[in-house]
């Protein structure tokens, strides 16, 4: 059992995110139907930080689409905070980000931070808007660049930009597919710490797809490891590292053992 930094179990801590016996079919009235996703049961906790590896095509984006209510389910159910995903939607309570960042090129940085207000219905001239919007843009640490457009930054600049959109309106959950694939890996890696940094300071519950082991495991509490086609739960590995987490992190014997290890159990899957 692991202890967060409370000293709670993590099963003392509150459940956002019940996903039961979920299966995900495409296609379901056509000649050849598609199982994605087969009986899928994970509970997440509060700030709970939960990587899905997998092989490609194994259905770690349908699982994240379910949980952001843009499909749903052939059978099962989600609950978020004991209501529906849609509900979940609906209350704004989730955040979906994605691999490109489609930040709008006509706006400034600042404009871009403000949209998911505006969509809201927020006045974005009023100045306790605006100062929520410029507080995100510092907690990304782009204050200087509020005013630029997109075109002129770099793209980890413009992924930060992604994220302090993604949670300028205080959403409960953050649900990311593989945000960090495009980048280079030093970007990557830059991007993986403003992620950690960002984590440990607002503490929100996050499901995170990516294929990169050494990402999963740094950022992680808990990585899952869905098989092949159809996607069930293959695996579900508690990353007991300690918290705040740093570069040194990524030097303990530990850390290495969880990438091999994980590794390894991906890789036989691949051959499956
Ligand atoms: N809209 C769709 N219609 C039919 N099949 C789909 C659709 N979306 C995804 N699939 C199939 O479902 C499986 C899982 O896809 P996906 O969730 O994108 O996997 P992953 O993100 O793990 O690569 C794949 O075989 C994919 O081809
Ligand atoms: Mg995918």
């Amino acid at each position: 059992m692991s202890l967060d930094e409370t000293g709670k179990s993590t099963t003392d801590r509150e459940r956002r995110i019940d996903i039961d016996g979920v299966s995900k079919i495409y296609g379901i009235d056509t000649a050849n139907p598609v199982r994605a996703l087969e009986d899928i049961n994970i509970d997440i906790y509060e700030n709970e930080f939960v990587s899905v590896i997998g092989p490609s095509g194994c259905g770690k984006t349908t699982l994240l689409k379910c949980l952001g209510d843009i499909i749903q389910p052939t059978n099962g159910e989600i609950r978020i905070d004991n209501g529906s995903a849609a509900d979940a939607r609906q209350r704004n309570q989730v955040s979906f980000f994605f691999q490109e960042d489609v930040l709008l090129p006509w706006r400034t940085v600042m404009e871009n931070v403000l949209l998911p207000l505006e969509i809201q219905g927020a006045d974005t001239s009023d100045s306790a808007v605006r100062q929520q919007a410029k507080d995100t843009i510092e907690t990304v640490g782009l204050s200087g660049f509020k005013d630029n457009s997109p075109q002129q930054l770099s793209g980890g600049m413009r992924q930060r930009v992604a994220l302090a959109r993604g949670f300028v309106y205080d959403p409960k959950i953050f649900l990311m597919d593989e945000p960090f694939a495009a980048l280079d890996e030093l970007t990557r890696r830059k991007m993986n710490r403003e992620l950690l940094r960002i984590h440990q300071e607002i503490q929100k519950t996050t499901v995170f797809v990516t294929h990169h082991i050494a990402e999963a495991v740094w950022l992680s509490d808990r990585v899952i490891v869905l098989s092949p086609l159809p996607g069930e739960v293959h695996d579900m590995v508690e990353i007991d590292l300690p918290r705040p987490r740093n570069e040194d992190t990524r030097g303990l014997q530990e850390f290495v053992e969880y990438e091999e290890s994980l590794t390894e159990t991906v890789m036989a899957l691949d051959d499956e």
